[in-house]
């Protein structure tokens, strides 16, 4: 997203040098008015729902686990980590690997399995904010 945009900034001030008055006036709006888009765009990403509930581990948490998660991850699955056992889960969760994997990188669960929706992704992610407690 930087790269495009900046791409675009080096057009635009190579196109400025170039134009008159009035297409200056122009063009710095619709600079704007991309630059508003896509700030945006990055602010309608998940994680919308807010944490007014404590969530609970046994009943929030971990039935998204078992369901997207421990078909791979499991004692001797794919997966690295066996997240059927809570400690080891909150070792990836307190070590950062949960949050990079699932909600920055966006590769887990991998490609081709079911997906976490928006509502699963908020809710796992109140937990960690709530301290990832096993509740
Ligand atoms: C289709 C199989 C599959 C599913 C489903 C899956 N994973 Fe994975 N996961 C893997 C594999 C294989 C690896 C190891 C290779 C890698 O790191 O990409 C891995 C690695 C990881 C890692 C990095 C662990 C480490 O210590 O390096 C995390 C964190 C993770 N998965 C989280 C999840 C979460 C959370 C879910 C469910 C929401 C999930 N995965 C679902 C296959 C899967």
């Amino acid at each position: 997203m930087l790269f495009i945009i900046i791409l675009y900034l080096d057009y635009s001030i190579f196109v400025y040098r170039n134009i008159s008055d009035m297409k200056k006036i122009f063009l710095i709006t619709t600079l704007s008015s991309f630059l508003l888009v896509s700030c945006t765009f990055e602010q309608a990403e998940p994680l919308t729902v807010g944490c007014t509930a404590t969530m609970s581990y046994a009943t929030d948490i971990k039935p998204i686990i078992d369901s997207k998660c421990v078909t791979c991850h499991f004692s001797g699955g794919s997966g690295t980590g066996d997240f059927t056992d809570f400690n080891v889960l909150k070792a990836k969760v307190d070590g950062g690997i949960f949050k990079t994997r699932v909600y920055t990188l966006k590769d887990m669960p991998q490609s081709g399995s079911p997906q976490l929706t928006e509502d699963e992704l908020g809710k796992i992610k109140c937990w960690m904010d709530q301290g990832a407690m096993n509740n």
